[in-house]
């Protein structure tokens, strides 16, 4: 059964999506603007140091405090036009973490933030490689188009080569750097013309150039080298690019390009043009069983893609992020909770910026959710209204960084033992077991180096356990796998490593010995991440 109309109406106007960067390329700033045409903040610098926000003067872990960094995730909620635009956050600086790679399971579409100085950079396409394999529509923005940086159709190609993505750059800069001077809309064929080069005031001219000499309005604009050049670049792309194709867009085969500076806010707001005209509402989620949950079902259901642990320490609470999937979520309201198979009530949920509302009585398909957990949600966790659901599964993602860890009192290695499975069931770390030694010693993997200083936090806090952490020389995992997908516990001149599903894990200091495992094994498939 269909929701009711007005449920359906808030339903279809969410859009959920994240910003994927590499550090350093914009995505505070471009947050901020983003917010501020939302109507959130009212003068940007508000995000930056988070203060005032419940983030900061609520009781968080005091390694939070202490290091002065967001480890959380927040969700950052803002209305545009007729859209409910739920951004969450993809941690990435110190605080990269797993949980980043975990965001990309609860948004409908992404952001792909590019320095135009800087091009493609390592992080960015680690995190484009989860969009990729969840096939969700990238939006692309290229940002610092105040600054010298790559001639801009060296950067598509660029994109195009490193991702193996093909991009349709709905707008084409004018100039670049001291040159640059403002867009070119390839879809309204208007030229936006920056007028005042201020930051936080966003003054531009546009100038329509249907039926006009488009040379001639350039040159009347940009000086004449700069005109010539953009004149050439234009009549290259107008002759080599078919039109925006809107379901490969949505296929996440192609990725439509905007060109700006986040800092000067400019092309921010064309930006959210096209993505409110573009981007998907809540997609069908699969499940189990492989049905299509449809997200205007009456029934409620919903994941859990994040737990954040210790919010208030007053109350040891934990907060599970749930992403809902179909229907309208009722603070208080009871729940299946398939994995325990039994009822719960989701009592407590807040949400961390929006205008004023901070707890959430109602969401709905598409909204996320932060629910108080004494310890009854995991990663992956399906909870529904009625009746047992059972999502499709939320990756493992390969670790980067290993250590193993020694506990000072020697009497205590039984209790760590049974503390790092618990953490890693909950997903804040993950083991690896070397077969010859057994579970009593096991490597911990992590994505990012925060997770290693929130470990042995939380094992000193909530376990009582001081332990020393030992860092290893690995830097790849990977889980090897036949043609037919099967595990492959064998491979000659390697020691592989288990999983804590008994999975068979390759462990390697350097990508240049992955490449070397290939090209021996040619039949076997090296994958990055695999099911929990
Ligand atoms: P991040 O969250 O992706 O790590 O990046 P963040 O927004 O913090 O921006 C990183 C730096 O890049 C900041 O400079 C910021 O001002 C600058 N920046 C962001 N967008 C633009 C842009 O469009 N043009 C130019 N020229 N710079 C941009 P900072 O020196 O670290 O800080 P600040 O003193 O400028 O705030």
């Amino acid at each position: 059964m269909q929701v009711l109309p007005a449920v359906a109406k808030e339903i279809e106007r969410r859009r959920t999506f994240a910003i994927i960067s590499h550090p350093d390329a914009g995505k505070t700033t471009l947050t901020e603007k983003l917010l501020y045409h939302g109507g959130v903040i009212h003068e940007t610098g508000e995000v930056k140091g988070k203060k005032g926000t419940k983030a900061v003067t609520s009781d968080w872990m005091e390694l939070e405090r202490q290091k002065g960094i967001s480890i959380t995730s927040s969700v950052m909620t803002f209305d545009y036009e007729k859209l409910r635009v739920n951004l969450l956050d993809t941690p990435g600086h110190k605080d990269f973490s797993e949980d980043t790679y975990r965001v990309l399971m609860a948004v409908d579409s992404a952001c792909m933030l590019i320095d135009v100085a800087k091009g493609v950079e390592e992080r960015t396409k680690k995190l484009y490689e989860v969009c990729s394999y969840r096939k969700i529509p990238i939006f692309t923005f290229v940002n610092k188009l105040d600054r010298e940086g790559k001639d801009p159709l060296a950067l598509i190609d660029e994109i195009e080569k490193t991702l193996g993505m093909q991009c349709y750059p709905v707008t084409w800069p004018l100039g670049i750097g001291p040159r640059f001077r403002g867009v070119f809309n390839r879809i309204t064929k208007e030229l936006m013309i920056y007028n005042q080069r201020r930051e936080e005031v966003e003054s531009f001219e546009i100038v329509p150039t249907l039926g006009q000499d488009l040379a001639l309005l350039l040159r009347k604009y940009l000086d004449p080298e700069t005109a010539e050049q953009v004149m050439n670049e234009l009549e290259l792309i107008e002759g080599a690019l078919p039109p925006f194709d809107e379901q490969a867009f949505l296929r996440g085969e192609i990725s439509p390009v905007t060109f700006g500076s986040a800092k000067q806010n400019f092309g921010v707001d064309l930006f959210l043009k096209f993505f409110s005209r573009y981007a998907p509402g809540p997609a069908t989620r699969t499940t189990q069983e492989g049905v299509q949950m449809d997200p205007l079902d009456q029934k409620f259901t919903g994941f859990v893609f994040k737990i954040q642990a210790n919010m208030d320490r007053r109350h040891r609470d934990r907060v599970a992020f749930i992403r809902i999937c179909s229907g309208k979520f009722e603070r208080g309201m009871k729940v299946f909770h398939s994995r325990l198979e039994r009822e719960l009530r989701l009592s407590y949920s807040n949400q961390f910026v929006a205008q004023d509302r901070e707890t959430v009585d109602e969401a709905y398909a598409g909204d996320i959710v932060g629910v108080n957990d004494t310890g009854n949600f995991a990663i992956g966790d399906a909870v529904s209204s009625s009746g047992k659901i059972l999502f499709e599964d939320i990756p493992r993602f390969a670790p980067e960084l290993f250590a193993k860890l020694s506990v000072q009192d020697a009497m205590k290695r039984a209790r760590m033992q049974e503390a790092l499975q618990h953490l890693s069931e909950e997903g804040a770390i993950q083991l690896f077991i070397d077969p010859v030694i057994g579970p009593q010693d096991p490597l911990i993997g992590a994505v990012g180096e925060l997770q290693f200083e929130v470990l042995a936090h939380r094992l000193q806090d909530e376990y009582n356990l001081e332990v020393r952490i030992n860092r290893l020389p690995y830097t790849v995992a990977r889980w090897p796998r036949t043609e037919e997908g099967k595990p492959v516990f064998e491979i000659k001149g390697f020691n592989l490593f288990r999983d804590t599903k008994d999975q068979p894990v390759l462990l390697l200091n350097q990508e240049w010995d992955l490449n070397w495992a290939q090209r021996e094994n040619p039949k076997i498939t090296f994958a990055s991440s695999i099911n929990r």
